[in-house]
This record gives C-alpha cells, structure tokens and sequence, in this order.
C-alpha cells in the first residue's frame, strides 16, 4: 500500500496528515508512466524539474535516481510539506522547491508534469515553462484519463509552440512538447472580479477565477457586527482576500491574518490588500491552515474547500474547523459558511458548546460557533 517500485529503487509514501484506515494510495499510473517515461527517454543525466507532484513520487524517484538532481515546482503548501516529509520518511534531503513565480534556482534539462486539476494553473504554468527552459528541453506531461482536459493538445501547442498526445497506460496519458526557448503567449491572469470592496485580482487557478463565489457573497451579508476593538481576525483559507477585506473595510483597526495552502492565493490576498487598504494591520500565512501562527483570534472566518486537488470531502473542511476550535480567544468565534446538505452543524457541534445558525437560504447556511470544548 505505501511502497513504490520505481525504475531506481523504492520509495515508502505517505499522504499527509496520515488518516486512519487510509483508502488512497500516495501515488497513480500517470505518476508511474512520468517515471518510466523517464527512465526510457533520458538521452543523459541531467537536471530534472518536477511540477504538480502531490506527495513525492516523482521528485523522491528522480532523487533516488541521483543523476542531476531534482527541483521541484507547485502552488500548493501541502505538497511541498508532503514531499519534505516523505523525503524525511526515506532518508532523503528536503527537495529544492520553487513556487510558481519564481526563477528556477538552476537550469532544468526535463521536466515531468503532472496536469494540475485548473485549466488556468495549467495555462500559467505553461507560459512559466516557455520563459524559464532552454530552447528543445523535453516537456512530458501525464494525468489519469478521467482528469484531463480536452483542450491539453491545444495548450500546448499555444504555449510551447508544439505537443502531442501518447498512448494511454493503465487509464494514464502521457504528452509530449519540447521547450521553445521564448515566450509565445502570455497567460491571461490574474483575471479580476468584482466584490463590494472593489475590483480585485485573482492570480490563476485561485478560487472564484471568473466571478465572486455566490457561498462567499452571502457569507459577506453575514459577517459579525460586534467586534472588540482593535479585533484579531483570521481569515482562513483566504483565496483572494474577500472576506478579510470586508472585515478591513467595516473595522479599520481590525488585525486581520490571511491563510491560505495556496501560493498564488496568498499572492492574490497580498496585492488586494496593497491596493484596497495600504495602512491594514495583517499578516499573510502560506501553511495548513492555522498551524504555526502564534496567538488567539477574535473571529475566525472560514468558507471552507470542498477538495484537495481531485480528492472531494470534508475532510479538510474538518481538519480546519478542529484548527480553529484551539485558536480562539476567550469568547472568540469561529464564523462559518456552507452548502445546506455538507451538515456541518453536526461536526461542529462536537468542537463548540455553542452553534448557532445566523443566516441561511436554501443553498446556504452560516455557523456562529463559540465555546470550544
Ligand atoms: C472555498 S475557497 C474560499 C476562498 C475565499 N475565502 C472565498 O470565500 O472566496 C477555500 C480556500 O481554502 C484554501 N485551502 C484549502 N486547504 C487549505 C488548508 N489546509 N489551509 C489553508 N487554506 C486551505 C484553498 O486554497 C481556497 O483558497
């Protein structure tokens, strides 16, 4: 269940936070087809750039192969944490990680993709690739049939100027393009969206790319009235900054965190809150939600993520509201909003004394949780 054969050796993989009766594996066919792909292809040892890998399969392997070295590339915080524990899990040394704008520490020889679940993320990263690779460096690309979207031959050839589907594998597909040495067309992000507080950018494959989530619009409609002076506030698994924006605008003395997994959220939160309130008092927080921040909120403000990558569940949704239920000041509450069939009331109702329903239509419902047990 956690051993991956790989054409280099083996690999014991996790995937992180480590789950009771754990039903997926840390791996898939697309991941193993990048690795034989690979080890088939290689004209010569080189160095190898890594993107998208979720919890080290490929940038573990391509180490344990120890020709060239490998860096590694992705938005999502949890990633590169599952990456480094795993390579901790199997002796290795941390990966070189480089998040999605910025310049490759070194020159990469190849690069294995995996196809990110965002059309938008997937258009960015290519229009990376063009700019930071050499002229002819292979780009191979794989995911599981069921995720790949129609349009991949096409992004390819728009932004690589080349690229070619291969045959499938186990319900994998691998693609083909080599680098073109320039940038042949820039990505079109960040899009805005309109919100009550202005205009405000989203960086690609952000939540609510196109429009403000319609969960979020009437989370704004619900927003806590009383404060404390000076109030801290998290505004957790932040996107764009929305919500604590909002909060900025209603309480200009408010201190307000913004969290998020997600680098190009955070990136996203940062230059909203630059142009929209350049005096706010706030921190920006790239990690699992509220773990590693010092200190109790006021309010914490959560429009929780309904998947990690193509995984669906509540399982993070929870993971959060557990977080929050040990961050609260004394007489803090966590303020939540969510679809009326995902019952979160009833989890909730095992990590606070006090749930109380504060507005709800018939898709929604927001949660006003006080007194952690
Ligand atoms: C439903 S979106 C809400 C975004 C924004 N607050 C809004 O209302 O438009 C959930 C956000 O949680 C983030 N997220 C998912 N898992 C997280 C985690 N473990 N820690 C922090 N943020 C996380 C996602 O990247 C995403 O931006």
């Amino acid at each position: 269940m956690h051993e991956l054969t790989h054409p280099w050796g083996t690999l014991t993989l996790y995937r992180w936070p480590r789950r009771r009766n754990e039903t997926l594996q840390a791996w898939d066919n697309a991941d193993r087809y990048l690795l034989n792909t690979l080890a088939e292809r290689a004209q010569q040892p080189g160095q190898t750039l890594v993107i998208n890998d979720s919890h080290g399969a490929l940038s573990l392997a391509v180490a344990q192969c120890g020709e060239g070295g490998v860096v590694a590339s992705g938005d999502s915080w949890l990633a590169m944490d599952n990456i480094q524990r795993n390579a901790g899990i199997n002796e290795l040394t941390p990966v070189n990680y480089c998040w999605p704008d910025e310049d490759l520490p070194s020159a990469a020889d190849r690069v294995l993709m995996r196809v990110p679940k965002s059309l938008a993320l997937l258009e960015a990263q290519l229009s990376w690739l063009s700019a930071q690779l050499a002229e002819g460096v292979p780009v191979w690309l794989s995911g599981m049939d069921k995720h790949l979207p129609r349009q991949l031959v096409s992004l390819l050839e728009k932004y690589l100027g080349n690229g070619q589907a291969e045959y499938g594998w186990k319900k994998a597909r691998l693609f083909s393009a080599t680098a073109p040495g320039k940038v042949l067309a820039v990505a079109p992000y960040p899009s805005k969206v309109e919100s009550p507080t202005g205009s405000l950018v989203v960086h690609a494959g952000v939540f609510s790319q196109q429009q403000l989530d319609i969960g979020a619009r009437f989370f704004l409609d619900h927003l806590p009235d009383h404060l404390p002076r000076e109030p801290r506030i998290a505004d957790l698994g932040c996107g764009n900054g929305v919500i604590g924006l909002a909060v900025l605008q209603q309480h200009p003395d408010a201190h307000v965190t913004f969290c998020d997994e997600s680098w190009l959220a955070l990136k996203s939160a940062r230059e909203n809150v630059a142009a929209c309130f350049p005096e706010a008092k706030v921190v920006f927080h790239h990690g699992d939600g509220l773990l590693g921040l010092e200190g109790g909120f006021d309010c914490i403000l959560l429009n929780p993520p309904f998947h990690e990558g193509h995984t669906v569940g509540d399982h993070v949704a929870r993971r959060l509201f557990r977080q929050a239920s040990k961050q609260l000041n004394e007489g803090g509450e966590l303020r939540v909003i969510g679809n009326q069939h995902l019952g979160y009331h009833k989890q909730l109702g095992r990590l606070f004394g006090q749930v109380e329903v504060v507005g709800s239509n018939r898709k929604f419902v927001v949660l006003s949780c006080r007194e952690p047990k």
